[in-house]
């Protein structure tokens, strides 16, 4: 199958006192999806913004919200997040013993069901939840922060889930240290999803259209050097 390039900036890294305008501004400059990073201060070492963010941002947007919550036991919040206004919920598989079971509670409430692994997890800890994901996430940091530089060790990682995905229509996310050289190198092996959040929003809205290009622009020579045949 071939899966779309999807762009996806990390309001993380956007001016949290504007919002609204930064979310237009970098749906503006070509973003595909809005990457919206919950933190909880205990599955990670920060805390970032809840369910009443995802709803603001929802109201000045029509865009895809992509919803990547780095939580403790996440089946509490999936309604609230759902409420709110996302289309896609990701959890971490280190933080649900009853993976498959939570995955498809996201799906009985109406949204794409995702699968974040970090990078100390192997892509085993998905192989049986690929039937019950819309979309697995490679950590490509640790999480918890941006700005943080790419783990070179990922990238065979996301070769191998890629394989063990095979033709399934499971999006490959990766997410963290994404600058248009390692989203080139994450393309080739095999990702069609692309979080930014420092090389999306950094020198502000002038520059976010020349961020957006030159990160599809990695993806694109990504794209060309691959070795396998699907897109
Ligand atoms: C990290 C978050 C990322 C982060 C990416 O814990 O999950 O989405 O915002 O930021 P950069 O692109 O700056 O690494
Ligand atoms: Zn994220």
């Amino acid at each position: 199958m071939t899966r779309p390039i999807i762009i996806a900036p990390s309001i993380l890294s956007a001016d949290f006192g504007r919002f609204a305008e930064e979310t237009q501004a970098i749906e503006a400059a070509g973003a595909d999806w809005l990457h919206l990073d919950v933190m909880d201060g205990a599955f990670v070492p920060n805390i970032s913004f809840g369910p009443g963010v995802i709803a603001a941002v929802r109201r000045v947007s029509s865009s895809p919200i992509d919803t990547h919550l780095m939580i403790e036991a996440p089946d509490r919040y999936i309604d609230a997040f759902a409420e709110a206004g996302a289309d896609r919920i990701t959890v971490h598989a280190e933080a649900c013993p009853h993976l498959n079971r939570t995955l498809a509670a996201i799906r009985a409430v109406g949204l794409k069901a995702g699968v974040a692994i970090n990078p100390a997890t192997s892509e085993e800890a998905v192989r049986y939840s690929l039937d019950a994901a819309d979309l697995v996430l490679v950590m490509t940091v640790n999480p918890g922060f941006g700005g943080q530089s790419f783990l070179p060790l990922t990238f065979e990682k996301i070769a191998r889930l890629r394989a063990l995905i095979g033709d399934r229509p499971v999006e490959i996310e990766v997410d963290g240290g994404i600058t248009a050289e390692t989203a080139e190198r994450a393309a080739q092996a095999g990702a069609n999803v692309f979080v930014a959040g420092s090389s999306a929003f950094k020198g502000g809205a002038a520059a976010y259209r020349a961020n957006l290009d030159a990160l599809r622009a990695g993806v694109g020579r990504g794209l060309a050097e691959r070795k396998f045949p699907e897109g």
